[in-house]
């Protein structure tokens, strides 16, 4: 039986890219599982053959190995700390910032990113790249349509400012979607490019093995401008963070020395 999900684990890396080894295995297994059990495939050997053959399989078992649930500012004390106490300081002498938000899923927290910072900036002062491994929610980011329970967090103020309303749903402003660009990126497996003040990510991590974790922060630190900002999920605490050139500066946020 291990046998079968080690294969199964390689043949997906062989026709997909993606390293479903360098996810935490019990929990990975567990979904995956369940996922093949609810499709009537008594093996990995032969969920795989389907797999290959059926694009509806391949993009459901994709779904079910990328978690992507997200809310406009998820924990919002965290993003009141980054407001008041974090950012005042990022953004001294500069009149620019360049942010990226990994594992952005759906969109939320790129947008959040952006009307935070709108409180701070213009929005021609402001860049973020937002990226995932799932093209499926990148379209949905791009599209920034949301239903209210996704803005459960967001105030009345902001909903107004930076949301058009229509029946069920709030469509992010076009201004918001200017300052964000989406694209494709594994954190696995692609190469890490450019600078920034601030990195954000979140709940993404924790399905991730240590060695992977290690292999990540390394680079999210290589990336940071010096005194940037790498802002990590609620449980996602970073243990030693001096091995990668990081200070902590308050509960998940690591500063770059
Ligand atoms: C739970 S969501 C987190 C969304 C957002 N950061 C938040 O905290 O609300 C996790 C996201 O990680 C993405 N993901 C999973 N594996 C990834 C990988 N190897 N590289 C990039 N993104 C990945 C998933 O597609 C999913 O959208």
């Amino acid at each position: 039986m291990t046998n079968d999900y080690t294969e199964f684990v390689s043949s997906i890396k062989k026709q997909t890219g993606i390293d479903l080894g360098l996810y935490k295995e019990k929990q990975m297994k567990r979904r995956l599982t369940s996922l093949r059990e609810k499709r009537g495939f008594d093996t990995f050997s032969s969920y795989f053959k389907a797999v290959k053959n059926d694009r509806e399989l391949l993009t459901e078992l994709l779904d079910r190995m990328t978690i992507n649930v997200s809310e406009f500012f998820r924990n919002r004390l965290r993003w009141e700390r980054l407001q008041s106490n974090l950012l005042p300081d990022l953004l001294k002498d500069k009149d620019r910032i360049n942010v990226w938000s990994a594992a952005c899923s759906t969109g939320e927290e790129p947008y959040t990113l952006a009307i935070l910072l709108h409180e701070f900036l213009r929005w021609d002062q402001m860049n973020i790249l937002a990226t995932d491994l799932d093209e499926t929610v990148l379209h949905k980011a791009q599209q920034g349509i949301y239903h209210e329970r996704s803005l459960k967090e967001v105030t009345k103020e902001q909903k107004r400012k930076y949301f058009h309303h229509e029946g069920q749903v709030y469509q992010v402003n076009d201004e918001l979607k200017k300052v964000i660009s989406f694209e494709q990126h594994n954190l696995l497996a692609d190469s890490f490019t450019g600078k920034y003040d601030l990195i954000c990510c979140r709940n993404v991590l924790i399905y991730f093995t240590d060695e992977a974790k290690t292999k990540i922060y390394t680079q999210f630190a290589h990336h940071l401008n010096e005194g940037g900002i790498l802002f990590v999920g609620s449980t996602e605490q970073i243990f030693h963070p001096e091995k990668y050139g990081l200070r902590a500066i308050d509960s998940f946020f690591y500063q770059k020395v």
